[in-house]
């Protein structure tokens, strides 16, 4: 057999570390357990073969170079991996070793990419400077919406809620995740409506606006849709980047279509959620960084879903906690990553204005917030929603007090009687 475990190797520039917490089954060493995973991850099996050679060995073995505990770090040759293909990467490092017999947990905790394959991937198209110059918006955060209901509503009516929330001064609206092209609600009939409105309050505000329209979809038929959003003068198209895949994200990314990607992480839970097992939210922000999304949800840190503060202190890790503890430029999507751009991260999932402070104090300036219930469900509608969460973004960039701004703005000072929390 092979030995991997090399605890002197130091892994070489040109070289994949991927890290890994891992807890063996019952009766099996961390030892054993190492032998596995970087086998099974590259040129082994769970038993030795005779087709295995010297050659094989020496140029593409890995090495598991650190066991700390129940955290192990492997390097991987670079010609372990095509270059370009994140589904070859993700079926080596992240494929057969989930679900091996001797393993109880697995989770792929960060993965470093060796310039070469680095070199291999597009990266955003234009990146938060990019976003910022389109959007004529040079410090404060963005602000955006999601229509809701997710799904229901047809195309006019779709059209005419954006309408409201960007005549009440948000930036951003944009379709929910599982909102498509439906019997009700066709693609093509709600772009088309959808940025006639944008066009329309464009003129009457002086603003810019953007509209991020759903284009999650077998591949071609998503081609075809982000193709159809260009044709008719959109700048964005957002996808749900997990249920795609990261083939279909790549096919959207090398299209060049000249669109902002905005990427929404819907099921990303079902491999980040367990602390002990799957693949933690660095590790997928990183790669979707790598293969070129422009804006990225990473958790609203205050809001509905799994992951407030007191949590993801907790989760070692994950991309919040590094944004909370780290220098606030310093987080992974916003480090120097030798000509990549920096991706805007998004916050959104039970935000409202109450929260808008929170988010701004742990992540910085340089996020889009997005509220959809904490729009909508303004007890004056979408229009006025739109213009309170407007309003406690410019309350805290000025660093006013939420309470004290809400005396001056009747739409502040209702949405904080709604949500007091
Ligand atoms: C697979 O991909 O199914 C495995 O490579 C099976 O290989 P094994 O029979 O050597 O476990
Ligand atoms: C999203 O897709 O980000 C969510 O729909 C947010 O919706 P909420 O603000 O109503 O939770
Ligand atoms: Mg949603």
């Amino acid at each position: 057999m092979l030995e991997y475990i090399d605890k002197k190797y130091k892994p070489g520039k040109d070289e994949l570390v991927a890290e890994y917490h891992a807890e063996p089954a019952y009766n099996v060493s961390m030892e054993q357990a190492c032998e596995q995973i970087a086998g099974e991850s590259s040129i082994g099996t769970w038993t030795d073969i005779c087709t295995m050679n010297e050659k094989i060995a020496k140029e593409l073995k890995p090495h598991v170079f650190s066991i700390d505990g129940n955290e192990i770090k492997i390097a991987y040759p670079a010609e372990l991996f095509e270059a370009g293909n994140m589904p070859q990467i993700y079926s080596a490092i992240a494929g057969n070793i989930f679900g091996m017999g001797i393993l109880k947990n697995l989770r792929l905790q960060d993965i470093s990419f060796p310039k070469s394959i680095v070199k291999s991937f597009d990266g955003p198209a234009f990146g938060i400077d990019g976003v910022r110059r389109i959007l004529k918006i040079k410090k404060r955060p963005l602000v955006g919406t999601i229509v809701k209901p997710k799904v229901g509503l047809n195309p006019k009516q779709h059209a005419a809620v954006c309408y409201e929330a960007w005549f009440g001064g948000l930036d951003i609206v944009k379709d929910d995740e599982n909102l498509t092209s439906m019997v009700f609600n066709k693609f093509e009939d709600r772009i088309t409506e959808t940025l006639k409105m944008k066009e329309k309050v464009e003129i009457e505000t002086g603003q810019k606006k953007a509209y991020m329209p759903n284009v999650t979809a077998e591949t071609n038929e998503m081609l075809r849709r982000a193709q159809y959003v260009k044709k008719i003068g959109g700048t964005y198209a957002m996808v749900d980047i997990l249920t795609v895949g990261w083939s279909g994200l790549q096919t959207l990314r090398k299209a060049n279509l000249g669109l902002v990607i905005h990427a929404h992480r819907a099921m990303h839970a079902a491999l980040t959620a367990n602390p002990n097992h799957g693949i933690s939210m660095l590790a997928l922000a990183k790669t979707a960084r790598l293969i070129g999304v422009d804006q990225l949800h990473i958790g609203a840190i205050v809001g509905k879903m799994k992951g407030a503060v007191a949590e993801v202190k907790n989760i070692g890790e994950d991309i919040e906690h590094k944004m909370i503890k780290g220098s606030k430029k310093q987080h992974v999507l916003e480090q120097d990553w030798n000509g990549i751009k920096p991706v805007f991260p998004v916050c959104s999932g039970g935000l409202h204005p109450g929260k808008v402070a929170a988010v701004i104090e742990a992540i910085g300036s340089n996020v889009i917030i997005q509220a959809g219930g904490g729009v909508h469900g303004h007890p004056d509608g979408t229009r006025y929603g739109a213009k309170a969460m407007m309003q406690a973004v410019d309350a805290a960039v000025h660093g006013i007090e939420l309470k004290k701004y809400a005396e001056r703005f009747i739409e502040l000072n209702k949405a904080l009687k709604k949500w007091p929390g």
